[in-house]
C-alpha cells in the first residue's frame, strides 16, 4: 500500500531541482510511477522501481541545496518520479540530520559542540549566540552539530546558503561575529576559507609519502599532479596485472585505515574471486567519527591520488564502477573530487578504455547528509541504494553481498591512497615501512588543546608522546590532562602513558585502540565529565535505532552519565549507576548488530576505569 500525506505539489524551484538531477519527465521517458492524475497513490514495484531507487539521496539532496527544505510536495513528486511511495521518501529523508522536512531559512549555520570544539571554547561561542540570537534552532537559524570534520581549527562552523547554487563555507576557529555575519549577509560575505594545506602543519616536508603533494602542488591541476607521479602507481599496476596488484598488497600487509584495521589484499582477493559480477568499489570518504579529520586533508590536498587508488583497485578487483561515499559536511572536498573526476575523465585515466588497456571504469561521488552511522560500510549501500542508512547484519559480508546485493570492496580513503605507492616501491619494500604488525605511513588527526593541530604524517612506531610532540604540545602554562585515542569510540589514556606506542599492536598491548587515528589532547582546563556526556549524548543521538540494545542503551548510558554528574555527592546511588553503566556496557558491546552499539560504552568504561573521571565527579 502507497502512503501519501496530501496530494501537495512541489514549488517551481523545487520541481526545477529534482528535473534537473532526474532528468525532465519528458527526457529518455517517464521514469516515475503511472502518470494518471486521478490516481497519485500507486508506487511501482519491480524493475523499474528497483533501478532508479538509488537517486532518491540525490533527489533530496537536490531540494535541499536549493530551498533548504524539503516540502511535502517535494517528496510526493521524488515519489512520483521515482516510484517510490513518498511515505517511504520521507522516512529517508527523515533519517538524516541536513535534510529537513520542516520550513527552516535558507541561511543556515551549524556550530560544532563536539569534543575537539568543546576542548576549544565552543560552549562560550554557543553561549554568546543564545544572547545575540536567541536559543539554537532552525527558525534562528543557528544550530547546534556534532564534529564537523575541521578539528584542528576548533571551535568550528559552517555555513550554508541554500540557492543556486548553493554556498557553504566552514569557519573556523569561529568566532561569533562571522556566525553573525554568515547569518546576516550569507557565507559569501566571509573571508576566503583557509587552504587544505593549513589542515596539514607538516606540508612541504621532505619525506611525506601520503601527504608528499599537500601544499606543493595546485590541487586542481591534474598537469601538477601528473609532474609529481600522478599515475605512475596505475602504469605500473597495468604493466602487473590484477593478480599481481593484489599479491602486491597482501605481500605490503596494509591493514584498512578507517578503524576495523582489516588486511585490503584479503578483502580485495575475496572479492576478486566472486563470480557474481558486476562487482564495485566504494571509497568510504564518511569520516563522521568526532575528532576525525585526515581524510579531508587528502580529499581537499590531492584528490587526484584518490582517483588513482580508486582506478587501481577498481582494476584489481575487477569492478568497473566506483562510488565514493562523501560525508555531506566536506563542500570543499566535494567541488575538487568533481574537478579531479572531469579532468582525469578529460584525459582518459577514467571511462572508457582506459590509456588504451580495453579496460573502462566509472566513478561517482555520493554524498551524505548528517548521519555517522552512515561511514559503517553497510549503512553506506543501503544510503547509496536510496533507503535509511542502516546497517545490514553479517553475513552475507560485503564481499560476497554488497551494494546492490553484488560483491564489493569498501575502503577507507587513506587505505586506498596508500595503494599507489605500493604499486611504485612493491609490496615488500612497503612492508619495511613501520613495524611488523603495523606497516606502512599512518595519518593521525591531532586536535584538542594543543599548539598546533592538525594532520600528521608519521611511519607507524612512534610513540603518542612524540606526535603529540610533533603538534607543539600543550600551550605554555597548562599540563595535558588525558588524551582520548581513536575518536567517540574509542579510549581515553592517561597523561603518563605517553610511551604507548601508535600501532595496532601497540594499541591492542595497551588495552586500547588506534581506532581511525584520533589523538585528542585535553588540558587541566577540560571539563572531562563533560566531554564524557557529549560523547554519550553523540552516541545515543547517532544511534540508527535499529536493534534494541543500542537504542535503548546509548539512552540508559546517557541517563545515568547525567544522574552520576547531578547527584555526585550520593556515594550509594552512584556507585548503583556505575553497576547499571557497567551492565548496560557489556549488552551493547556483545549484543549490538554493528560497530556503533559495540563501542558507544568504550569512551565512558575508559575513563571510569583509566581515569577516574566520575571519582571527580563528586567534587564538581
Ligand atoms: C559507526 C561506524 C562508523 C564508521 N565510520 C567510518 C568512516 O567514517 N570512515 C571509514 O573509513 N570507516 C568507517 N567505519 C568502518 C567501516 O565500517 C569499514 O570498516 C571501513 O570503511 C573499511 O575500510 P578499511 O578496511 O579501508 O578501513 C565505521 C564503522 C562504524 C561501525
Ligand atoms: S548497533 Fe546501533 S547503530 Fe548499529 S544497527 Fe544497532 S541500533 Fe543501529
Ligand atoms: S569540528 Fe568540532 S569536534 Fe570536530
Amino acid at each position: 500500500m502507497d502512503l501519501k500525506f496530501s496530494n501537495a505539489e512541489p514549488f517551481a524551484e523545487e520541481r526545477e531541482a529534482i528535473d534537473r538531477r532526474l532528468g525532465g519527465p519528458g527526457e529518455g521517458g517517464w521514469h516515475g510511477g503511472e502518470r494518471d492524475e486521478q490516481d497519485h497513490r500507486r508506487a511501482h514495484t519491480g524493475h523499474a522501481a528497483r533501478s532508479r531507487r538509488h537517486l532518491v539521496m540525490e533527489a533530496l539532496h537536490a531540494v535541499n541545496d536549493r530551498v533548504g527544505w524539503i516540502s511535502p510536495g517535494a517528496l510526493n513528486y521524488i515519489g512520483k518520479r521515482l516510484s517510490v511511495s513518498a511515505a517511504d521518501v520521507y522516512s529517508v529523508a527523515t533519517f538524516y540530520a541536513l535534510f529537513s522536512t520542516n520550513p527552516r531559512p535558507k541561511r543556515v549555520v551549524h556550530v560544532c559542540t563536539d569534543i575537539a570544539c568543546m576542548a576549544r571554547g565552543s560552549k562560550e561561542v554557543c553561549a554568546s549566540l543564545e544572547k545575540r540570537l536567541g536559543p539554537a534552532s532552525a527558525m534562528t537559524g543557528w544550530k547546534h552539530s556534532p564534529c564537523l570534520g575541521v578539528c584542528e581549527r576548533a571551535p568550528a562552523a559552517m555555513a550554508v546558503e541554500a540557492g543556486d547554487p548553493p554556498h557553504e563555507h566552514l569557519i573556523g576557529p569561529a568566532t561569533v561575529e562571522e556566525v553573525v555575519l554568515a547569518l546576516n549577509v550569507g557565507p559569501a560575505a566571509l573571508a576566503a576559507e583557509a587552504p587544505p594545506m593549513m589542515a596539514v602543519p607538516q606540508a612541504g616536508q621532505e619525506g611525506l609519502m601520503l601527504l608528499k603533494r599537500v601544499g606543493r602542488v595546485d590541487p586542481e591541476s591534474i598537469d601538477d599532479y601528473l609532474a609529481t607521479d600522478g599515475y605512475a602507481g596505475l602504469r605500473r599496476a597495468f604493466e602487473m596485472g590484477p593478480g599481481q596488484v593484489i599479491s602486491e598488497v597482501k605481500e605490503s600487509r596494509l591493514m584498512g585505515r578507517g578503524g576495523a584495521a582489516f588486511p585490503a589484499g584479503i578483502k580485495w582477493e575475496s572479492t576478486a574471486k566472486q563470480p557474481a559480477t558486476p562487482r564495485y568499489l566504494v571509497c568510504n570518504a564518511d569520516e563522521s567519527e568526532p575528532g576525525t579529520f585526515k581524510d579531508r586533508a587528502i580529499l581537499e590536498g590531492d584528490p587526484f591520488a584518490l582517483i588513482e587508488s580508486m582506478t587501481i583497485a577498481g582494476y584489481a578487483i575487477g569492478a568497473e564502477r566506483g562510488y565514493i561515499y562523501l560525508r555531506g559536511e566536506y563542500p570543499r572536498a566535494f567541488r575538487m573530487l568533481r574537478n579531479a573526476i572531469e579532468r582525469v575523465r578529460e584525459r582518459g585515466f577514467l571511462g572508457a578504455d582506459i590509456l588504451g588497456t580495453g579496460w573502462s571504469f566509472e566513478l561517482e561521488i555520493r554524498r551524505g547528509a548528517g548521519a555517522y552511522i552512515c561511514g559503517e560500510e553497510t549503512a553506506i549501500f543501503n544510503s547509496i541504494e536510496g533507503y535509511r542508512g542502516e546497517p545490514r547484519s553479517k553475513p552475507p559480508f560485503p564481499f560476497e553481498q554488497g551494494l546492490f546485493n553484488k560483491p564489493t570492496v569498501v575502503n577507507n580513503v587513506e587505505t586506498l591512497c596508500n595503494v599507489p605507492l605500493i604499486m611504485q616501491i612493491g609490496g615488500a619494500q612497503y612492508a619495511k615501512i613501520g613495524t611488523e604488525g603495523s606497516t606502512g605511513p599512518k595519518l593521525f588527526c591531532v586536535s584538542g588543546n594543543l599548539v598546533r593541530p592538525g594532520v600528521y604524517e608519521v611511519p607507524f612506531g612512534a610513540t603518542l608522546g612524540e606526535v603529540l610532540e610533533l603538534a607543539g604540545g600543550v600551550p605554555q602554562g597548562r599540563t595535558l590532562q588525558a588524551v582520548l585515542l581513536g575518536g567517540a569510540a574509542g579510549g581515553f589514556v592517561r597523561a603518563d602513558e605517553l610511551h604507548i606506542p601508535l600501532t595496532f599492536e601497540g594499541a591492542r598491548a595497551n588495552a586500547t585502540t588506534l581506532g581511525s587515528g584520533v589523538v585528542l589532547a585535553f588540558d587541566d582546563t577540560v571539563d572531562l565529565s563533560g566531554i564524557l556526556l557529549r560523547i554519550a549524548s553523540f552516541f545515543r543521538d547517532e544511534s540508527c535505532g535499529q536493534c534494541v540494545p543500542c537504542r535503548v542503551g546509548t539512552v540508559r548510558q546517557e541517563e545515568a552519565l547525567l544522574r552520576i554528574m547531578h547527584n555526585g555527592h550520593d556515594a550509594a546511588a552512584k556507585g548503583r549507576d556505575i553497576r547499571i553503566l557497567r551492565d548496560v556496557g557489556l549488552v551493547m558491546k556483545d549484543s549490538s548488530i554493528c560497530g556503533l552499539g559495540q563501542a558507544a560504552w568504550n569512551a565512558v568504561e575508559s575513563a571510569i576505569d583509566r581515569l577516574g573521571v566520575l571519582e571527580e565527579s563528586k567534587s564538581r
